[in-house]
């Protein structure tokens, strides 16, 4: 059977990761369908940050085979794997932070346009009609993740939580095939996870796929279809929720421990 919804949109195995005497990832593999919220966690140093910036093109691996959408696909670098299809946030706010919130989404959405920055500056009328259409869609997406109002502040005078926010947005702007977040709940009260937890819902409803680190067990389990846990690099468990919670390896390594 191959359904729509049993699409595979990522594939990847084998990846191998070693940083001088480190061996940061060790035969890490994950399979992720159309429209999951797939889970990654591990304890601190487990290699989930260096794993997104291995399939994101960031850091270059030492092995591994790498599928979007049924194609092969080269992490050589960050713009590539943007094009192929893959956005991502990251763990540190990574904004243009003198730039109005709407300029940020606008610079995300810059990467599918077809006359890019340049054609933008020169203003021709294709340019300038699709400069308008990237500002619509733009606002669009501020309003989509709850900031709407905030589209002219100066994105460094958003709240922490806006500014994350602002990051799925302009993530977001690329009609990407995967979203890979990295730890979009970190630094956040609860009353700005809870709202957090609302948006991927609304993400996930919007028929994206979504991958996702994060160090709330608690908001993992509510919320992810699988997980993957990572200890030392290692995959040392794979499955649904219910299934991680009562895994002798991962309660020992990550649930049990100090978290
Ligand atoms: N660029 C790098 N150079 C050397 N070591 C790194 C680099 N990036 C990550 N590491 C190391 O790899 C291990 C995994 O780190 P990381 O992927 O950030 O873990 P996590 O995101 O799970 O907390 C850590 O021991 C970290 O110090
Ligand atoms: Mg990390």
């Amino acid at each position: 059977m191959s359904t729509m919804s049993e699409q595979v949109i990522l594939n990847i195995a084998g990846v191998n990761k070693r940083f001088g005497g480190l061996q940061a990832l060790t035969d890490v593999g994950i399979k992720i369908m159309k429209g999951q919220i797939y889970g990654l966690i591990g304890p601190n140093g487990a290699g989930k940050t260096t794993f997104f910036n291995v399939i994101t093109g960031l850091y270059q691996p030492d092995t591994g085979t790498f599928e979007l959408a049924g194609k092969p696909y080269s992490p050589s670098a960050p713009h590539a794997v943007a094009k192929a299809g893959i956005a991502r946030t990251f763990q540190n706010i990574r904004l243009f932070g003198e730039m109005t919130a709407l300029e940020n989404v606008m610079v995300g959405r810059h990467v599918r346009s077809h006359q890019g920055v340049f054609g933008a500056v020169f203003r021709h009328k294709a340019a300038r009609e699709e400069e308008a259409s990237i500002r619509r869609r733009s606002q669009e997406l501020l309003d989509f993740v709850g900031i709407g109002q905030f589209a002219n502040r100066t994105s460094r005078f958003l709240s922490y939580g806006d500014q994350r926010r602002l990051e799925i947005a302009r993530a977001l702007a690329t009609d990407p095939q995967l979203l890979a977040l990295d730890e979009p709940a970190a630094g956040m009260n609860a009353t700005e996870k809870l709202a957090l937890r609302e948006l991927l819902v609304k993400i996930k409803n919007e028929g994206k796929t979504v991958l996702l680190i994060e160090h709330d067990v608690k908001l993992m389990m509510g919320l992810c279809d699988r997980l993957t846990v990572l200890e030392y690099g290692k995959p040392i468990a794979e499955g649904l929720p219910a299934e991680i919670q009562s895994n002798k390896a991962v309660i020992e390594a990550y649930l049990g421990g100090s978290h």
